[in-house]
């Protein structure tokens, strides 16, 4: 009889417990949400043929971006260059190696975000020979993103957040740069729990 109480009093405990952690979770989306108007994902990503993912139709940083907003009711902005279009993985290499030692700063597509109703802003993209690809140092010398909370991410094959974060850091001197997320590239399609677990720890 004893053994039988016991055993009910550990399973009451066990899904008292889940329901308990569940709704923690809940809650820290649900709060994520009622936020949702003043956060922004910027990201740049490259869709077409890449390391390790081969030919793909939305690009890996994309991916992230997506679930950041769908779990935080984030808005996005997507920095567009069309200067890579369909160019295979070597060639794509070599530009972009070319762009980063040169300092180059390729345009982007149409104009640059309002960010004035934004306190949060999420900077999102591959790393692209241990940083940011440049178009994105292009966007950053449009914006000020003085006094907000600005949390760097990167989808990358080897190299984690590299030198992203120091990057944006300098880039916007009078910005609260949080330390940053990074997540293999070939993993996203499988990794929102990482994305998710990672949103909760913010
Ligand atoms: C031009 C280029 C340079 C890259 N350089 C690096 C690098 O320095 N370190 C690294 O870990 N991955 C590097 N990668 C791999 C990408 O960071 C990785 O595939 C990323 O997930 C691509 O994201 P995207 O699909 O959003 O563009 C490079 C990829 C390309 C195309």
């Amino acid at each position: 009889m004893n053994k039988i109480l016991t055993a009910a009093l550990a399973l009451l405990l066990a899904t008292g417990c889940n329901a308990q952690s569940k709704q923690k979770n809940t809650n820290a989306i649900t709060q994520s949400n009622n936020q949702a108007m003043n956060k922004i994902v910027i990201f740049f990503s490259h869709a077409g043929d890449n390391y390790s993912v081969g030919n793909i139709e939305v690009g890996n940083t994309n991916i992230v971006a997506d679930y950041i907003s769908e779990i935080t009711g984030a808005d996005q902005y997507e920095i567009v260059t069309h200067k890579y279009d369909g160019m295979a993985y070597t060639p794509l290499i070599n530009l972009a190696q070319e762009e980063a030692n040169k300092g180059e700063l390729p345009p982007y597509e149409g104009a640059a975000p309002d960010l004035s109703q934004y306190d949060t802003v999420f900077i999102g993209g591959p790393v692209w020979w241990g940083t940011y690809p440049q178009v994105m140092f292009t966007l950053f010398k449009d914006i000020d993103l003085a006094g907000k909370t600005v949390i760097p991410f990167t989808t990358h094959e080897g190299s984690g957040l590299a030198n992203c974060v120091s990057d944006v850091k300098k880039a916007f001197p009078k910005a609260n740069v949080t330390k940053g997320f990074s997540i293999y590239g070939h993993e996203v399609r499988t990794g929102k729990a990482k994305v998710e677990k990672w949103l909760l720890e913010l």
